[in-house]
């Protein structure tokens, strides 16, 4: 009886100093092994005497049952002190500056893109998009435009069947049509996107992005399309003052019909934009034409306006200086560096469009 009692205390006092795992491991051998102290006491029971045994036997599973509770403490108390020191090395010091590492750049055209939705959201524009492959409806017969046009030819358009019934989009006004056949009157809208043409050198390209522009109304004319471009052109070359040029032209969907040129000059090897007596090309508008309306269900008795399709990789060059368009299509990772932007500087009107 005395014995183990005496294990008991031997054990505890064991127990209450600063153990490694180890050390409690080899305690729990010596006391719960094959022939460890306590094991051998239980093999002991049968040997004692009848009228002690009832009481030892229930002693040694008390005294049992303490130490196995101690050791389990005690092996609880030495991983949590392992876990809580971990964490204490490996605490991250989030005022340290950031490793460094490569941040990806805007490619110019998505900039121009960013610029110009922000110009004309400004004006009450809203922004629309259309699928790249389109059908020939909206690409062509809807915007009044006969079998036989020339812009049919297969030798400016990809049609992708042999009906020529399905066709990479040549011009972003098929969202026009998509546009005033989805909504009712008024309509204010641009719309941005890829446009395709069979045409490729160093101011063409087959893939190349025109924002589409549109205005319906009761009371709108030509005098509120000379305003709406003239207000964009000089929002977007950042210039106090612009000359423009509307020249005559011809679009199957408006009537009239007008390109716009802008002037400029070269001065010590540079562009200077809006001086200058001579004249740059950028955009085709006019005044949608009545079978436009007609074709969509709007009612050209009551509603009228404007339509321009704008050239945007043309602008983006002539605004950061990029000579050769197929620049921009070569994913040349140098030129992207040196041309493209900060992804966190996003263009608005307030803080500056391209700082
Ligand atoms: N879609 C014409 C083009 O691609 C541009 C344009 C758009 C002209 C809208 C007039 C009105 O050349």
């Amino acid at each position: 009886m005395s014995d183990i009692k005496n294990i008991k205390n031997d054990y505890s006092t064991k127990l209450n100093k600063n153990l490694s795992l180890e050390e409690i491991n080899q305690i729990k051998t010596e006391l719960f092994g094959k022939n460890g102290l306590i094991s051998s006491q239980f093999k002991n029971i049968g040997s004692i005497p009848e009228i002690d045994r009832k009481k030892f036997a229930s002693d040694l599973n008390q005294i049992k049952n303490e130490l196995q509770n101690s050791i389990a403490n005690k092996i609880n108390e030495i991983e949590s002190k392992k876990i809580n020191e971990k964490l204490e090395k490996e605490k991250i010091d989030v005022t340290l500056p950031e490793r460094s590492f490569v941040r990806g750049k805007i490619h110019p055209v998505s900039q121009t893109i960013d610029e110009i939705s922000s110009i004309f959201s400004e004006i009450g524009f809203s922004v629309e998009e259309g699928p790249d492959i389109e059908n020939e409806y909206n690409n062509f017969t809807a915007l009044n435009t006969p079998d036989n046009h020339p812009a049919r030819d297969m030798h400016d358009t990809f049609y992708l069947d042999e009906n020529k019934e399905i066709l990479l989009r040549t011009h972003t006004s098929p969202v026009q049509i998509r546009t005033m056949l989805k909504d009712k009157p008024p309509f204010k809208i641009i719309a941005p996107g890829r446009t395709y043409r069979s045409d490729s050198d160093q101011t063409h390209a087959p893939m190349f992005h025109q924002v589409e522009g549109l205005h319906i109304d009761k009371d709108i004319n030509m005098g509120h399309l000379k305003g709406c471009l003239n207000y964009f052109i000089k929002e977007f070359f950042e210039v106090e003052k612009i000359k423009m040029r509307f020249r005559p032209s011809h679009f199957p969907f408006t009537e009239p019909s007008a390109e716009v040129d802008i002037g400029y000059e070269i001065k010590d090897g540079k562009l200077v934009i809006g001086e200058g007596d001579q004249w740059l090309e950028i955009l085709g508008c006019g005044m949608v034409h009545p079978n436009v309306l007609k074709n969509v269900k709007v009612d050209p008795s009551k509603y009228q306006g404007y339509a321009f399709g704008i050239g945007i990789d043309r602008l983006a060059m002539l605004k950061y200086g990029i000579n050769d368009l197929r620049a921009f299509f070569d994913c040349d990772y140098r030129w992207l560096n040196h041309f493209g932007f900060d992804p966190l500087d996003v263009p608005t009107n307030y803080r500056g469009l391209s700082r």
